[in-house]
């Protein structure tokens, strides 16, 4: 009798302490359950058919309304909410993992320009944060490889806001080596599949950039500006989806570089003297009465129509690259 009780106790357990299950979306299976716990391994819904297997549940981070994760058998924990639907409960039908603590490395970081915080390293991915420049960051991780490269530099880091902020827009981290490495990240997580629908509405814009096609032609500028750009525009179409930071030459013969840019009648002091042909790096530009200005890495405005590669050249540029009235983020 007493013997019959322990065995059934003992099977009930063990028959179910594995589940299989794939994932529904691309998803992160991460160190611990929380969001800014590194990735262990990435997980691709469509390329990767094999089931995972789930051993236990424990609680983390809420995803979208979830707060459930499954540690699988590869040892690291994914969201119930990326998993395909499961008809039992995992909590009564798998062990409980007990509670597992936060554990990521942390450094200070601080940007030098203004910097977008994307979902993911990559350009494309949805801006989470606007960090103005000389805001100091929380940073949780390093990824020294999987993103992209912008202007030369590929590494990025993720910040407390769970978000990825290119190299190049920060100073050096000084205590970089103390940062775990971010692990594998999905290309194409969504930001859907993150946090619940009412806050992800977008900042109000401002007003957006005049598409190409409405866009009357500069103001008289001298020769140097015409010849070669028809070229250049086709050799150039991909970086023009940059959303940030992207590198151009000044078009016109000699340039003021301005404190205030705008509006016209004050433009403050001349902060640099641009030359034909000298390169600049650009952060972000505003509208002002139709004339567009943009924001150098000199911390000074030139005037979009000055540039040897106008904005207003490609849709894709017009569309994505950022207004400098949206960097109001002051904290990590
Ligand atoms: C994966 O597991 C599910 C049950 O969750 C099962 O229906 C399916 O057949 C399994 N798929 C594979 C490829 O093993
Ligand atoms: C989360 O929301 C979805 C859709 O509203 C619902 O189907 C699901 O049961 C919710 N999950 C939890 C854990 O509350
Ligand atoms: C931007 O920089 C790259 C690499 O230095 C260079 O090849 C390219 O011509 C530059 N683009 C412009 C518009 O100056
Ligand atoms: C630049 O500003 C100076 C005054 O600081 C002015 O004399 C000069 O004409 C300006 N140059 C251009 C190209 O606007
Ligand atoms: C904006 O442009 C209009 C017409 O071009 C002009 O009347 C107005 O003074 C400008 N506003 C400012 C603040 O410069």
């Amino acid at each position: 009798m007493y013997t019959t009780i322990v065995f059934a106790l003992v099977s009930s357990v063990f028959v179910a302490a594995t589940i299989p299950v794939n994932v529904e979306v691309d998803t992160e299976c991460k160190t611990c359950p929380y969001s800014l716990c590194p990735n262990k391994l990435s997980y691709d819904w469509e390329y990767d058919t094999t089931n995972k297997t789930l051993n236990c549940w424990t609680e983390g981070t809420p995803i979208v309304n979830d707060t459930t994760w499954l540690k699988t058998s590869d040892g690291c924990y994914v969201t119930q909410y990326d998993l395909k639907e499961y008809a039992g409960d995992y909590t009564n039908d798998l062990p409980y993992c007990g509670h597992v603590s936060p554990r990521w490395t942390k450094a200070e970081g601080r940007t030098r320009y203004m910097t977008q915080c994307n979902l993911g390293p990559w350009v494309d991915r949805n801006v989470i944060k606007n960090y103005k420049y000389g805001v100091d960051l929380h940073l949780t991780c390093v990824s020294p490889r999987v993103g992209e490269e912008i202007l030369g530099k590929k590494k990025w880091y993720k910040t407390s806001s769970n978000c990825y902020v290119s190299e190049t827009t920060l100073w050096p981290v000084e205590d970089e080596h103390d940062l775990d490495d971010c692990g594998p990240i999905p290309r194409r997580l969504s930001l859907v599949d993150r946090v619940p629908e009412t806050t992800t509405v977008e900042t109000s814009t401002p007003t957006p950039f005049p598409k190409p096609s409405v866009v009357s032609t500069p103001t008289a500028s001298p020769t140097p500006k015409s010849m070669t750009r028809t070229a250049a525009h086709v050799e150039s179409r991909h970086k023009f989806q940059r959303r940030f930071l992207y590198n151009d030459t000044i078009g016109e013969e000699y340039v003021n570089c301005t404190a205030n840019g705008f509006p016209p009648s004050n433009p403050g002091r001349v902060v640099r003297l641009y030359e034909f042909r000298h390169e600049v790096i650009l952060q972000c530009g505003s509208m002002y009465n139709d004339t567009i200005f943009l924001f150098t890495t000199d911390f000074c405005w030139i005037k979009d129509a000055q540039t040897f590669e106008q904005l207003t050249t490609s849709t894709e540029r017009t569309d994505y690259f950022p207004h400098c009235e949206r960097f109001t983020d002051l904290e990590s």
